[in-house]
């Protein structure tokens, strides 16, 4: 497979796309970008002698969030995925990719082979951390939010909504990089909280 040239494709489909309202336009170009080089860090820690599978993983990142924005985004995605790397992946491959595109959203409902569960769990990693906080910045100034609704989600949804998504993860080691993305996050929320209050944090 020419990765370079499936990249432009991936580029020329989601580059500069607005998919979703609440996200940069580009989102789903970048976020699969970063999903394919998580993908790979986890591989190499759960299955540290199966690199058979890698350009599965990468290009079946690169293209998982394709369809977005045409609901189910994961069954249009699979479609949209077929037709444009149709004549760039030897068949058996394509199957592969498209398997994870097709899928990637649908976990824990059934057994899904280790390249799919790894971009599962590397799609929802995306999610958290740093990005999160972006995301949720972006979030709040779409919807006209201000700090005291950041702050209530918060207190009132954040932990039912991280035990929530914990339990789809599917590799131990997943848990592990998404609680301390946890860690960090309650950490930069509990300043914000103090810092909304008008305190000066520090010595
Ligand atoms: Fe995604």
């Amino acid at each position: 497979m020419d990765l370079d040239l499936i990249k432009d494709k991936a580029w020329q489909s989601m580059g500069t796309r607005h998919s979703h309202p609440d996200r940069e336009p580009g989102y789903a170009y970048y976020h699969g970008q970063r999903v394919a080089k998580i993908g790979i860090q986890l591989r190499k820690l759960v299955f540290p002698d199966q690199s058979s599978y890698d350009d599965v993983i990468v290009v079946g990142s690169w293209f998982h969030d394709v369809g977005k924005g045409i609901e189910p985004h994961w069954e249009y995605g699979a479609l949209i995925c077929r037709e444009i790397l149709a004549d760039l992946c030897p068949a058996d491959t394509l199957e592969k990719i498209v398997e994870i595109v097709g899928s990637h959203t649908l976990r824990k409902a059934g057994h899904y082979p280790d390249y799919v569960k790894l971009v599962q769990d590397a799609d929802i990693l995306d999610h958290f951390g740093s990005q999160e906080i972006w995301l949720r910045f972006w979030h709040s100034a779409y919807r006209r939010r201000n700090v005291e609704d950041a702050l209530r989600f918060q207190r009132d949804s954040y932990l039912p909504h991280i035990s929530k998504v914990r339990q789809l993860l599917n590799f131990p080691q997943s848990i592990e990089f998404f609680d301390e993305k946890d860690r960090f996050v309650q950490e930069f929320m509990k300043r914000f909280a103090r810092e909304a209050q008008g305190e000066l944090c520090g010595e």
